[in-house]
């Protein structure tokens, strides 16, 4: 299973934000997206992930065009996002916030309750031990009874990335999810990511800790003002003339 965007091109208004973009990531690939701040890596992932229309091109998963579902019918086939900001429910327990993640079930429909309890209850069951699991490889069974609120910065990342889980995808998109993330959590992230990598899930990682995100990816692609402007290895990507002025452009 590949997970493709070709040739997208997305607007908003007279400006150009995304210019005919395309990138592969291979079944169980672990891919880095990096570029200055705008140029349009969260965009991308907006399209690829059904929450923004492209102007033009397509998203495909295993060859399949994906663009005619929407977010939910795309996670259902296997593609979830996580935000920038994560948006987790404030006054929800971490517990409560995995299984409100959950995929739709048959007990949200009051017919299924009358004419399905047991197909409900064996859901609901499913769903728990899904949630079970998920605290506890991300650590997050000690937290699991608080509310959402109180955790810091880097353990709502780890939520965020939790509820991606809770719908068993085979690709997740990452947005910055080490951003504002002490170095030891960071650490903590790394090793999730890699163990569910080693279990056979596909990230596509948009991230500006080069550093962190080095240690992590063996393959990086870079966005500059809506267009791939490099990919290969970090260290090829990393030392290559368009990149360095890329980057140096963007702070002078
Ligand atoms: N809904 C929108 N309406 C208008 N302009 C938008 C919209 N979303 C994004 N943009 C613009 O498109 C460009 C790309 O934004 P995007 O958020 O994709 O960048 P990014 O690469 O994720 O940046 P950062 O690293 O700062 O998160 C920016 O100039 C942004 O202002
Ligand atoms: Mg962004």
């Amino acid at each position: 299973m590949t997970l493709e965007v070709r040739d997208i091109v997305m607007n908003f208004g007279g400006f150009r934000a995304l210019d005919g973009v395309s990138l592969t990531v291979p079944a169980g690939g672990l891919v880095g997206l990096i570029g200055p701040n705008g140029a349009g890596k969260s965009t991308l992932f907006a399209i690829m992930s059904g929450f923004q229309t492209q102007d033009a091109g397509a998203v495909l998963l295993d060859g399949r065009p994906l663009d005619a579902l929407a977010a939910p019918a795309r996670a259902r086939a296997g593609l979830v996002r996580t935000f920038q900001v994560p948006r987790e429910f404030r006054n929800l327990t971490v517990r409560q916030n995995l299984l409100a993640a959950a995929p739709g079930q048959t007990g949200e429909n009051l017919l299924g309750l009358f004419f399905q309890p047991g197909r409900v209850a064996r859901e609901e069951a499913v769903i728990a031990r899904r949630a079970e699991e998920t605290l506890r490889l991300l650590k997050l069974a000690p937290v699991a009874d608080q509310p959402a609120r109180q955790l810091s910065g880097g353990q709502k990342k780890l939520l965020e990335l939790g509820r991606a889980l809770m719908l068993d995808p085979r690709f997740v998109l990452l947005d910055e999810p080490f951003a504002g993330v002490n170095p030891v959590l960071i650490g903590e992230i790394v090793a999730r990511i890699r163990e569910l990598n080693a279990a056979g899930i596909g990230f596509l990682i948009i991230e500006h800790d080069l550093e962190a995100l080095t240690r992590l990816v063996p393959y990086l692609a870079v966005l500059d003002r809506g267009r791939i402007i490099a990919q290969g290895g970090p260290d090829a990507v990393l030392t290559d003339a368009a990149v360095r002025e890329a980057y140096l452009g963007g702070v002078a």
